[in-house]
């Protein structure tokens, strides 16, 4: 039989090198230890074909047209958007390791406008809540492995940080949640499971799609 309370869908997001991937993976662990069925994903996914794309500009390996490039992104997104309804709708957790949010942010900081950065992605499925780590371009810059791919500069980190704050404007405080990802990795992992602890129980609202 069916659950009759979907999975919350948690979007975790971030500059580069905010803490992302550990956090997203420490709440997989606590889920599961509450004995909650979660899944984690990633965008952008690069085990599909368009992902393969995507890491390759990434790497700079090959270079594309701005516009093309936030299309693949998003592709990529619609790619897992049935299986994302699907996984909900079974009462599983998804916990998305950057989302939308980050596809708008990294087009628009390069100069594209926001209305044509967020159309592409109109109707997917809208996460329950966005966790914004939080941190400076400079603590990142700090951080290992930093400067590896194409976006890991200061100047652009620091457009991309404008572009997520415009963005946050347009939510509340139960639908985007930022977290001061500079503080230490267990005192941040606390404040993420304040946020997420309430969702566990599943959810009998609809889903709702973006950008509504
Ligand atoms: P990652 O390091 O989390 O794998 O992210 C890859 C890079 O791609 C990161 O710099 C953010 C960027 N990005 C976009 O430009 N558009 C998108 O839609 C997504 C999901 C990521």
């Amino acid at each position: 039989m069916e659950n009759p309370r979907r999975g919350a869908f948690i979007v975790v997001e971030g500059l580069d090198r905010s803490g992302k991937t550990t956090q997203v993976a420490t709440l997989k662990s606590r889920l599961e230890a509450e004995g909650i069925s979660a899944t984690i994903l990633k965008f952008p996914d690069r085990t599909t074909a368009i992902g393969q794309m995507i890491d390759s500009y990434l790497r700079s390996h090959s270079d594309l047209d701005d516009r093309a490039i936030h299309l693949l992104f998003s592709a990529n997104r619609w790619e897992l958007a049935t299986s994302i309804e699907r996984m909900l709708a079974a009462g599983t957790t998804v916990v998305c390791d950057r989302y939308a949010f980050s596809g708008v942010a990294f087009s628009a900081a390069k100069g594209l406008s926001l209305d044509w950065c967020r159309a592409p992605d109109e109707s997917l499925p809208a996460p329950d809540v966005t966790i914004f780590l939080d941190i400076t371009p400079e603590q990142a810059q700090s951080r290992d492995g930093y400067g590896e791919e194409r976006y890991e500069k200061q100047e652009v980190q620091r457009k991309v940080r404008a572009v997520f704050g415009e963005i946050s404007c347009e939510f509340n405080e139960e639908t985007w949640v930022t977290i001061d990802a500079g503080k230490e990795r267990e005192e941040v992992g606390s404040e993420v499971w304040k946020t997420v602890g309430p969702l566990t129980s599943g959810l009998s609202r609809p889903l709702k799609r973006l950008w509504h």
